[in-house]
């Protein structure tokens, strides 16, 4: 008898400890929760699965099915109480093991602390995966939330996570969108309908060889052509310049497929690469490669100039020491007022794949430019976050003016996902521009 009391006051506190542990992961809710209150309860879970089956004797355990078994419903919630407390005490058990593994990892790889349950939860799930890997896929996970995440490049997100961990998880998804995970001049596209304002070309989207713009504007400046409403704002534009006291002409704008590649491999420019005369047609692959690699920097290949758009001009001279000039200063820091942007800013080399160019300005329109110019974006993560996941959802949008484009399916996105560059952070960019 005295037997039997000491039991039931055993059974008793098992019942209201196995209870407060039952209610406390109802409560959490969520998995995570789940996890974490298995964590702080570990040790009271353990010891009272313990005590069900180490403590009593084989004839103790009998009675207690015995007692139990007299109210069929006592029974079967203590059986399902028993079950959750050993899933929790399992789950504590592989929450400690992968936090000790995933701790260890996150020297290595960019751990983010505030992932850390996350992290944990699909370890848990994923068990034949590395910790290494479960800290690339969580973090690319939680950038599905971004509306230019494309799941199509999930892969891609990872491995150039992978690779490079030093890079922001965010601009990971976007140097991706770019291309920036292959060389450049691998996986090119052919651009879909180069007569759009929002076209972009670069050294992953090419214009096709008899791509010629509709509407530019044979007679501006020293014959030199711009697409017809680029070539408005670039009068009105050259008119407020003037109204400062500087003057700006174009030295260069619309360029033929072949011309850009009779740019590309001018014989002054291989004189100067060889020092010595050597035709195009006598290189070697090698040499030839040699050359790509030096002139690549500064002169785009045929097809891949933003000049054969008709959208892009290069203003007064094409030399860097332009940027000290009054009128490059103007430039850098009012063009976009005009609906032009500096195509190619300074530090931005690894992404534009090219040097600085504070001559080389782009038309996109007012409204996007002038959102361009206060993201302190280049073009190219600007179209790759803002432009490029509306045209891949619905193509027809090309056609839209780059105004309206903006004003339906940019506003809104770029408020909520781009940072604007604070006044002093503007300054900053338009002295190194
Ligand atoms: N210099 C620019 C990048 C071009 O060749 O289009
Ligand atoms: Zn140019």
């Amino acid at each position: 008898m005295k037997e039997i009391r000491k039991y039931v006051l055993k059974r008793s506190s098992i019942y209201v400890t196995v209870f407060t542990l039952s209610l406390l992961s109802t409560s959490c809710g969520k998995k995570e929760g789940a996890i974490i209150s298995a964590s702080r309860n570990n040790n009271i879970a353990t010891s009272h699965i313990d005590l069900l089956d180490d403590e009593f004797s084989e004839e103790d355990k009998e009675k207690e099915e015995f007692a139990l078994k007299k109210s069929e419903e006592r029974y079967a919630d203590y059986k399902k109480r028993r079950e959750e407390a050993i899933e929790q005490k399992i789950k504590q058990e592989l929450y400690e093991m992968c936090s000790t593994l995933i701790h260890k990892e996150s020297k290595m790889f960019q751990y983010i602390e505030e992932n850390h349950e996350q992290y944990i939860d699909f370890y848990i799930q994923n068990k034949s995966m590395s910790p290494k890997d479960v800290i690339l896929n969580v973090n690319i996970k939680n950038c599905e939330v971004l509306p230019y995440y494309n799941n199509e490049y999930k892969d891609r997100y990872v491995t150039y996570h992978k690779n490079n961990p030093e890079i922001p998880i965010d601009k990971i998804i976007v140097y991706v969108n770019i291309g920036l995970d292959t060389p450049f001049y691998s996986n090119t596209k052919d651009i879909e309908n180069p007569y759009s304002d929002l076209i972009i070309a670069n050294k992953y989207n090419k214009l096709p060889a008899d791509f010629v713009p509709n509407g530019y504007d044979k007679n501006i400046d020293r014959d030199l052509s711009i697409k017809g409403i680029a070539s408005e704002a670039f009068k009105e534009m050259k008119q407020a310049a003037k109204e400062e006291g500087l003057y700006i002409s174009s030295v260069s704008a619309y360029r033929s497929y072949n011309y850009q590649e009779s740019v590309y491999w001018r014989q002054s420019k291989l004189d100067e690469f060889f020092s010595s005369s050597k035709r195009r047609k006598n290189l070697s692959e090698e040499q030839i490669k040699e050359y790509r690699a030096w002139r690549d920097n500064v002169s785009a290949r045929e097809g891949h100039s933003e000049h054969q758009t008709g959208l892009a001009v290069d203003i007064n001279s094409t030399s860097e020491s332009f940027a000290k000039t009054p009128e490059g200063k103007w430039l850098a820091d009012n063009s976009y007022k005009y609906g032009y942007i500096l195509r190619y800013p300074k530090g931005k080399e690894h992404i534009t794949g090219y040097d600085y160019e504070p001559w080389h300005f782009r038309y996109i329109g007012v409204k996007m430019a002038t959102a361009v110019y206060e993201s302190g974006l280049t073009y190219d993560e600007f179209h790759a976050m803002f432009i490029e996941p509306i045209l891949r959802k619905d193509p027809k949008t090309s056609e839209l003016s780059s105004d309206d484009f903006y004003n339906l399916h940019v506003e809104k996105v770029f408020n909520q996902y781009a940072s604007p560059q604070t006044e002093e952070e503007l300054i900053m960019t338009s002295k190194t521009r």
